[in-house]
């Protein structure tokens, strides 16, 4: 299927870098919302994105004034009539994204893509108050979406094979790394990432580092920024929440940590409110005060840190996914590298493991799970592998071939 014209429904953090992303693959996209502001804040975002590339040399302002003219804003569906595929970034609520795709559904015309840009509602329920749930999909891009790029593509569980290849070649029009995912709570890169950052809370709030110390531990691993950083750059509240949704579909191995519910309730929500894990002055003074208090509280008992009781269990849940068939070892390490960082010499989780040797990795999922409790309890995957030998590179043989 061929895509002339695209929408986005949401004009507010993605969706507007969404609709710089489609045009400037130089396609036409409109953009609705719901208030005029909210329109012209998302045109407004597209302007400036592009203004960044004149400043930094990249384009010329003769090069820009067309590809903000593909775009387009709206407060009503009149525009609606041809488009070939609308992405939906409204607000993270099920209720206001089932009445959208329903009033979508009435709209578009029957052969009218419909993607959601969730980060973690449910790609079948929202495709079940359509009538076209075969063209209904997720679409994860990254924030910010006009840099990051990975997108995850998700099929529904009546979404068809045409859809997903559509949206997937669609994706790789706009130059992004589209890879197939099987609908899952997280999908695949919050499913993976959730559990490490909820590890780095569980080993801070049992006072077994410093947020400095394992930021810097994990900076020395590879990764970009470390996981407090993160949190802070994504938002306490919203890393909260995911927590919880995650909590709730995969059960007690995924608790969230009692400190983030704290600091999301004393509004410690990061870079936005201006305090997170770190200070407003980047130290941890208060922090290590609230970590005190809350030993205290809730009597805590002190524990080790090592980059491994993150990375292990990163690994497991990517063991985990292969086992239930969510995608393939290639795209859990491109994933990896291109949603989060994962280091581009190590080369995403799996073949980090492949690496280490997978005995190794069991090896050290048991006494974590010894020290720490079940949520470090290997995948079984790991161990017939092991069992059968495939240990990694050092064999010849494990996720992949050496
Ligand atoms: N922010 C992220 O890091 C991130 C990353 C990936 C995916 N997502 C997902 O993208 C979606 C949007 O997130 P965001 O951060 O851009 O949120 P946001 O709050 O910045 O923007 C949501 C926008 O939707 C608009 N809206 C609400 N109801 C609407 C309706 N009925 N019709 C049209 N517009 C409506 C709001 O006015 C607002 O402008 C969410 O599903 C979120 O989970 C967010």
């Amino acid at each position: 299927m061929y895509i002339y014209k695209a929408a986005v429904v949401g004009g507010g953090n993605m969706g507007g870098s969404i609709a710089q992303v489609i045009t400037y693959s130089g396609l036409p996209v409109v953009i609705k919302d719901i208030k005029q502001e909210f329109v012209d804040s998302a045109l407004d975002k597209v302007r400036s994105i592009y203004q960044s590339r004149v400043d930094k040399g990249k384009m010329s302002p003769g090069e820009i004034e067309p590809k903000i003219a593909l775009a387009s804003g709206t407060m009503s569906y009149d525009d609606f009539s041809d488009v070939d595929i609308v992405i939906e970034a409204v607000t993270e609520d099920i209720k206001i994204k089932k009445q959208v795709f329903k009033e979508l559904d009435e709209i578009c015309p029957e052969s009218t893509i419909l993607a959601s840009n969730t980060s973690a509602l449910s790609i079948s329920e929202l495709a079940s108050v359509t009538k076209r749930p075969e063209k209904v999909v997720g679409m994860h891009f990254f924030n910010p979406a006009h840099v990051m790029k990975l997108v995850e593509v998700i099929p529904g569980v009546q979404t068809s094979d045409e859809t997903v290849m559509d949206v997937m070649a669609f994706s790789e029009s706009l130059r992004k790394m589209a890879v197939r995912v099987e609908e899952c709570p997280g999908f695949l890169v919050n499913r993976l990432l959730m559990p490490y950052l909820n590890e780095a809370v569980l080993a801070l709030q049992e006072a077994a580092a410093t947020a400095s110390e394992m930021d810097k531990a994990m900076v020395e691993f590879g990764m970009p920024m470390g996981p407090f950083t993160l949190m802070d750059m994504l938002g306490l509240d919203v890393c909260y929440k995911v927590s919880l949704i995650m909590q709730d579909a995969y059960g007690p191995r995924m608790a969230s940590a009692y400190l983030s519910e704290k600091l999301y309730k004393m509004g410690r929500l990061g870079q936005k409110s201006g305090e997170g894990f770190y200070d407003e002055d980047g130290s941890e003074k208060k922090l290590s005060q609230i970590v005190q208090e809350l030993q205290q509280e809730k009597s805590f008992s002190k524990t080790e840190f090592s980059p491994e009781r993150l990375l292990y269990l990163m690994v497991n849940e990517a063991v985990l996914v292969l086992q239930e068939k969510i995608t393939s070892v290639a795209d859990i390490d491109i994933a990896m590298m291109a949603g989060t960082g994962f280091p581009q010499e190590i080369g995403g989780p799996l073949k980090y493991a492949d690496e280490i040797g997978l005995d190794v990795i069991l090896d050290g999922l048991n006494k974590l799970t010894s020290e720490f409790g079940f949520r470090f309890h290997p995948a079984y995957m790991l161990k017939k592998m092991v069992a059968g030998g495939l240990t990694g590179k050092k064999a010849g043989r494990g996720f992949y071939t050496h």
